[in-house]
């Protein structure tokens, strides 16, 4: 017989006939020393009990629906983020603002590259169902951005949609690296709640206008593979 075939045999029946001793032994069980038959009738009691204490875990009720493939997310959504960042004179239309001031030599203000690096930026964004800004409201994005990069032009966001209309209550969290010179990237929705309790999947960003230094909007399609139900 070839070695490793019959240490392969060998191994799994030694596995499957010292478990069952061990477990008993380790469980306490040598005194009772259950027939086979019980042990598995009691293995499914366990696994009932845990059934029933996974489905009490479920928030409200709510059951995991987890996606077994990247084409079928169990849930999507394509909106607009609206960036209208402080100029200096739009006090009353600007949805968010630079709160840094970084180093004088690696700054956009102060060099001429335009890298932004060092800059931070919060940001209490609209987001619309459609790519105009007077468009219907979905949510409002609440985070910050920063520029990370001396060579390029490159961020790194975090933040939550947070919605609250008819539709839906609760917040998507949404963090990741936003390598603009990519047409698209993906940032992960790592959690939500309200009726996105315990939410996971992803979201692809575009840019889909730019203009000037005062205004951008990206498409986020958001594709999730979580979802409690
Ligand atoms: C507001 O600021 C922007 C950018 O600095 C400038 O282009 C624009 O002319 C200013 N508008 C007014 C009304 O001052
Ligand atoms: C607010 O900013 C957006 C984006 O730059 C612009 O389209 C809109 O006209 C501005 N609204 C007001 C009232 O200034
Ligand atoms: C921007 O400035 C940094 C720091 O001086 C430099 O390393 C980088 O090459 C510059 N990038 C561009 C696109 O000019
Ligand atoms: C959500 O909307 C309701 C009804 O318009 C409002 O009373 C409430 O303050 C809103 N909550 C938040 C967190 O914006």
């Amino acid at each position: 017989m070839e070695p490793t075939t019959s240490r392969g045999c060998m191994g799994v029946g030694a596995v499957s006939s010292t478990h069952h001793a061990r477990s008993s032994s380790v469980i306490g069980l040598t005194i009772i020393k259950p027939s086979s038959k019980q042990l598995s009738s009691l293995l499914v009691a366990v696994a009932a009990v845990m059934l029933v204490l996974l489905a009490g875990v479920a928030h409200g009720g709510r059951r995991l629906v987890a996606s077994g493939s990247e084409d079928e997310p169990c849930k999507k959504m394509t909106v607009y983020y609206h960036d209208i960042l402080y100029s200096g004179n739009n006090t009353a239309n600007a949805t968010s603002a630079a709160v840094t001031k970084p180093a004088a030599a690696l700054s956009t203000a102060h060099s001429a590259n335009g890298t932004f690096f060092g800059m931070l930026v919060v940001f209490d964004d609209l987001v619309t169902e459609e790519q105009a800004l007077s468009s219907e409201p979905v949510a409002r994005a609440q985070g910050f951005y920063f520029y990370d990069k001396k060579e390029q032009y490159n961020a790194w966001m975090a933040f939550s949609l947070v919605f609250n209309s008819t539709a839906y209550t609760g917040t998507l969290n949404l963090m990741g690296a936003d390598l603009i010179a990519e047409r698209t990237r993906d940032i992960s929705v790592v959690g939500g709640t309200g009726d996105f309790f315990m939410a996971r999947g992803v979201a692809t960003l575009r840019t889909d206008s730019f203009e000037g230094l005062y205004y951008f909007r990206l498409q986020m399609d958001i594709k999730l593979y979580e979802c409690y139900v």
